[in-house]
């Protein structure tokens, strides 16, 4: 058996980037890597229906750079037969392991029993995992919450699921129904994790690694998500303020590696990547409002040229 994580998890404390819908695609990746090569990425989620029915879309997201590993790929549906053949294509792309999203809340998402509502299907959760599991060579393992409607499952639920064969499992500091209410407490998680044997990552409103440090406890890892958007240095050891420069130049490479990946779509991306950088920076509405209509490179090169000379050796010239 691939020991992946047991393996990684006996070295130390990890970090991991989440997997985020529009957020962690190969671009971002690759930022973050060039930033902590340690920090392990997670994919944004795809379909594995998609994934088995075209071979121009596996070929376009599954691919991905030397740096980027190792990779794990995030993947969604609710048919055992369909996850079995995904994790089959999605193996031979030479792909780190295969996490199960067992997390998204999203109505049409969950309407239609995949995401969160596998929380509730648990015979088909466990046949997800157990197909898979028996299907490739790869370490399977599963994002979910910590319950749908109340959290009374999440012990029996992760343990179904490391007897079916996930080797990670991830847990997200809220139900299916608390949605967006509710004060972070990690202790569910820390009980979860005496109860398992495999490795646990906790996931919820981790700012950097000071604080996730902090948090992690008796858990394996901790992950980050959202605050690294305006600051991909959070996933380093130590405390690292990035002057203005550097963040400049990170946003310059961030608009290039989105040109060379999405083509004709890059522009789109660019202007949602490039306005978080710039999150708490003076007269962000201005410089913001500038990126969101970027339409060519010479766009983003002339706004962070505007940038560079409005600041100078990274303090405000007001
Ligand atoms: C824009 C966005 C997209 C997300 N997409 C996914 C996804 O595709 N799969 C997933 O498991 N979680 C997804 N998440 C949830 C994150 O992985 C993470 O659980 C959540 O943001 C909480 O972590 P944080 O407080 O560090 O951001 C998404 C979150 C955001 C903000």
């Amino acid at each position: 058996m691939n020991n992946f994580w047991k393996d990684l998890a006996s070295r130390w404390k990890i970090v991991a980037l989440a997997p985020m819908d529009g957020y962690t695609d190969s671009a971002y990746r690759q930022i973050v890597k060039k930033i902590n090569p340690e920090v392990i990425c997670f994919s944004e989620f795809f379909s594995a229906d998609w994934i088995v029915h075209s071979k121009f879309l596996a070929n376009s997201v599954l691919p991905h750079h030397i740096t980027e590993k190792p990779l794990i790929i995030q993947i969604f549906w609710k048919d055992p037969e369909i996850f079995r053949k995904a994790a089959i294509i999605i193996e031979s792309y030479w792909v780190a392991g295969i996490d199960v999203n067992m997390w998204c809340p999203a109505k049409k998402v969950v309407q239609s029993g995949h995401g969160s509502s596998l929380m509730i299907n648990v015979d088909t959760a466990y046949r997800i995992i157990e197909e898979m599991a028996k299907a490739v060579k790869i370490p399977i393992s599963v994002k979910t919450r910590l319950g749908y409607a109340d959290t009374d499952n999440l012990i029996p639920f992760a343990k179904w699921l490391e007897n079916a064969g996930a080797q990670l499992i991830t847990v997200h500091w809220r139900t299916f129904k608390q949605a967006f209410t509710g004060q972070a407490d990690w202790s569910m998680i820390y009980e979860l994790k005496k109860n398992l044997g495999i490795p646990v990552i906790g996931n919820w409103d981790v700012v950097d690694f000071d604080d996730g440090m902090n948090k992690v406890e008796n858990l394996d890892w901790f992950m980050i998500g959202r605050k690294s958007f305006w600051n991909p240095w959070c996933f380093l050891p130590w405390k690292i303020e990035p002057t203005l420069w550097q963040k400049l130049d990170t946003m310059k490479e961030h608009a290039k590696l989105l040109i060379e990946l999405k083509w004709r779509k890059w522009c789109l991306e660019a202007r949602k990547h490039l306005a978080q950088y710039l999150h708490s920076f003076p007269w962000v509405k201005h410089y913001r409002g500038e990126l969101v209509r970027v339409e060519s490179f010479e766009n983003v090169e002339k706004v962070l040229e505007e940038i560079r000379n409005d600041f100078k050796d990274g303090k405000v010239l007001i």
